[in-house]
């Protein structure tokens, strides 16, 4: 008999993961900074911080991300990619060693405080075009010289790309010609995400920072990350709770939007948006059971969705239904649903239970 349970499963593969990291030192000659911010892009921290040794260093967004990070790892690098907000936080980054970004002049008036005796890992981050966060150029080259002096500052220089899976985009050319005078100032630098090694617009000497593409998902429209060899690091599974036939005509779940046009054989699968998997009234998405597609049919509800089974009648409770993961890419539900690969993975809740293969 197959076992029976509600079983929303992450399965995060760590031997993946090493992999994945192996497949960007191929392609990078110079450092590599693992993004894990946002729990490691709902990869779980703990699950994936283990399979992370080959890095240089680690970056995460907020001081509880450091924090937590640092519980796991006492020697590594951790940048903090917003930096300190307040005197308590810069306190915090020098006792944990935390190198820090600073992007706003408030920084800047912070690493006041320092004592000569102090050191500290500060990323001026130079705003090239993105519009978020960082200094223009010229206040940047002002920045850089005073910064430069100080016996308690370690300098490196950074910057972000608005849309590094456009190389030839005229934005992007621009931010790489601000990038080389950055990368002038004989100091380490920091530009690319993952899209920009992707596309080949990284330079090789720099820190590159890579998220999305160390879990195996591409960043790159209508591309798949086993285009570039990488493998996915979280497999996304459930199972049947229920199944029923029904009727030409009849309606299927919240708001009535899916009407059988013939007869059909339903499964209901224990997921719903409360555990991440996205809301939709779409009818484009599938599923993957016996490793055959099934249609999602009706709303995505809190904690279940309805598939179409017809093609396969002996469905059962117990059987396990692929979300997303192998042989079902995260970019290709990502694009039938018109969102980011990134808010998907990101958005599994806590209610889903993981697993590691180590
Ligand atoms: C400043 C910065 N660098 C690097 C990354 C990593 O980007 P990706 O996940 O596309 O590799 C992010 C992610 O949002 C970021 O905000």
């Amino acid at each position: 008999m197959r076992p029976r349970a509600r079983g929303a499963q992450a399965t995060i593969n760590q031997q993946h993961l090493k992999h994945n990291v192996s497949v960007f030192k191929a392609m990078h000659p110079g450092p590599l900074v693992a993004v894990v911010k946002a729990d490691a892009y709902g990869h779980g921290i703990e699950h994936v911080v283990p399979a992370l040794g080959d890095v240089d260093a680690f970056a995460v967004a907020t001081i509880d991300e450091a924090m937590q990070l640092r519980k796991l790892c006492q020697d590594q690098r951790i940048i903090l990619l917003e930096g300190v907000f307040n005197e308590a936080e810069l306190h915090l980054a020098l006792s944990q060693k935390f190198d820090v970004v600073v992007h706003q002049k408030y920084q800047l008036a912070l690493l006041d405080q320092l004592k000569d005796s102090d050191c500290l890992s500060v990323w001026l981050k130079v705003d090239t075009g993105m519009n978020r966060l960082g200094f223009e150029l010229g206040f940047a080259k002002n920045a850089i010289e005073s910064l430069i002096k100080s016996p308690a500052i370690v300098l490196h220089l950074m910057s972000h790309f608005a849309q590094s899976d456009q190389p030839l985009a005229m934005q992007t050319q621009q931010q790489i010609k601000s990038n080389d005078w950055i990368a002038q100032q004989g100091l380490p630098f920091s530009f690319s995400n993952t899209a920009a090694v992707l596309s080949g617009i990284s330079q090789p000497q720099e820190w590159v920072r890579v998220g999305l593409g160390l879990f195996g998902i591409s960043p790159i429209e209508d591309s798949m990350a086993s285009d570039y060899k990488l493998r996915p690091v979280m497999n996304l599974q459930s199972r049947v709770i229920a199944t029923k036939s029904i009727q030409k005509g009849q309606a299927v779940g919240y708001g009535a939007h899916f009407v059988a046009q013939k007869s059909m054989r339903l499964a209901i699968v224990g997921i719903g948006y409360a555990d991440g998997y996205p809301w939709s009234q779409s009818q484009s998405t599938h599923v993957m059971l016996n490793g055959l597609p099934c249609p999602v049919v009706g709303r995505v509800s809190m904690d279940m969705l309805a598939i179409d089974v017809s093609a396969q009648p002996d469905t059962d409770p117990g059987d396990v239904v692929q979300l997303w993961g192998d042989g079902l890419s995260v970019e290709l539900l990502a694009k039938q649903l018109n969102v980011i690969p990134y808010a998907l993975v990101c958005g599994i809740t806590k209610r889903v239970k993981f697993d590691v293969i180590q």
